[in-house]
C-alpha cells in the first residue's frame, strides 16, 4: 500500500504501554495510535494497525516478558510496511535476551546475536536504554541496525541520588556495571566502588566486596537491572554486615521477577529507585525526554 507522505510521523504503541507512549508523545509532539490487540484463546496473536500511515513510523515495545513481544513486533514491523511505512524505528527502552553474549557452555544458543540480527531485519533504526553489552562494544555488533542509539539511565539515577543521600557511596554489584557506576559517579564526584559476582545459579550468586571501607556510610547499589533481586540482595547483606548505615538500590531496568522486590527488602535494602524503562511502583525518574531527544535525532538523519 502507498504511504501518505503528508501525515507526521507517528508513534505507534500497545495500550499496556499508554502511560509511557504518552509522556514520549508529549516531549517529542509525535501523533500517538494503538495497535489493537487480541490474543486468541489457543495463544495466536491478532494486531490491528492504523490502516493509513506516514512513510516514518516508531513502535514502542520495552521487552520485559519478551518471547510474546517478539511476535507481536513481527507482526507489527511488516504490517507497518504493508501498509507504506518507508522507515522503522523500534522503540525498546528494555532491550531484552542482551545478557547472553557467548555460548558459555557448547551447544547454546548465542541469544544476543540471535535477537538482534531477528530486530535488524524487521526495523531501520533502534532506540534502548542501557543494553546489556559486555563482551560487546557497540550496540550495532550485536543488532546490526542502519541507526543505533544507546541511552543511559545512569545519569538520571546519579541525580536523583544526589538529590536524596548525602556523601553517598555507589557500589556496582559485579564487574559488569563498572560502565554504569563510573557513568553516574563522575557526574557528581560519588565516591564508588565495584564488587566482585559469581554466579552459580538463577538465584545463587557469590560476591566479593571491594577492599575500600563501607563503615559509616550510605551506600547505593547501582546496576543496569536487577531480575532475580539476588545478586542486590547479596551485596547489600554483606555491606551492611561490613558497617554500611543504609543501602539502597537504584536500577535502570526494574525487572523484578517473582518476589524480587521482597528478596531485596529482606536483605536490608532500604530505598529501591528505577527508571521507568520497565513501569514498576519504584519508578523515580522518567527516560522520557531522552527517548524524545534520539526520536528527534533519527528523524532528522531519515
Ligand atoms: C548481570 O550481570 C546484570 O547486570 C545483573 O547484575 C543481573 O542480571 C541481576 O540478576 P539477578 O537480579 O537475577 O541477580
Amino acid at each position: 500500500m502507498k504511504s501518505n507522505p503528508l501525515l507526521k510521523p507517528v508513534l505507534l504503541f500497545f495500550e499496556d504501554e499508554h502511560e509511557s507512549a504518552t509522556r514520549i508523545a508529549r516531549a517529542s509532539s509525535m501523533e500517538l495510535a494503538t495497535i489493537e490487540r487480541h490474543r486468541f484463546p489457543d495463544g495466536e496473536i491478532k494486531l490491528r494497525l492504523p490502516d493509513t500511515l506516514p512513510d516514518r513510523v516508531v513502535i514502542l515495545r520495552t521487552l520485559n516478558d519478551p518471547n510474546e513481544k517478539l511476535i507481536e513486533l513481527l507482526l507489527a514491523a511488516h504490517t507497518a510496511r504493508d501498509l507504506g511505512a518507508r522507515h522503522l524505528t523500534l522503540v525498546a527502552p528494555y532491550l531484552a535476551y542482551m545478557r547472553q553474549d557467548i555460548a558459555f557452555h557448547p551447544g547454546e544458543a548465542i541469544s544476543q546475536r540471535v535477537v538482534g540480527q531477528f530486530l535488524a531485519g524487521l526495523f531501520d533504526a533502534v532506540i534502548t536504554v542501557d543494553p546489556h553489552l559486555h563482551r560487546v562494544a557497540t550496540l550495532q555488533e550485536a543488532l546490526p541496525v542502519a541507526n543505533a542509539i544507546v541511552l543511559s539511565g545512569a545519569p538520571l539515577l546519579a541525580d536523583l541520588i544526589a538529590a536524596r543521600r548525602q556523601r553517598p557511596l555507589l557500589v556496582g554489584p559485579d564487574e559488569e556495571s563498572a560502565q554504569w557506576i563510573a557513568l553516574a559517579a563522575s557526574r557528581h564526584y560519588f565516591d564508588y566502588a565495584v564488587c566482585r559476582k559469581v554466579r552459580n545459579g538463577d538465584r545463587a550468586v557469590e560476591i566479593a566486596l571491594p577492599v575500600r571501607s563501607v563503615a559509616g556510610r550510605q551506600v547505593v547499589l547501582l546496576d543496569d537491572v536487577a531480575s532475580t533481586g539476588h545478586t542486590v540482595a547479596r551485596a547489600a547483606h554483606l555491606l551492611l554486615d561490613a558497617g554500611a548505615t543504609s543501602v539502597d538500590v537504584a536500577v535502570t531496568h526494574a525487572l523484578f521477577a517473582g518476589d524480587a522486590l521482597q528478596v531485596m527488602l529482606d536483605a536490608g535494602v532500604g530505598e529501591v529507585w528505577s527508571t521507568d524503562c520497565i513501569t514498576h511502583s519504584s519508578n523515580a525518574v522518567s527516560m522520557a525526554t531522552s527517548l524524545a531527544g534520539a526520536l528527534a535525532q533519527i528523524q532528522a538523519a531519515a
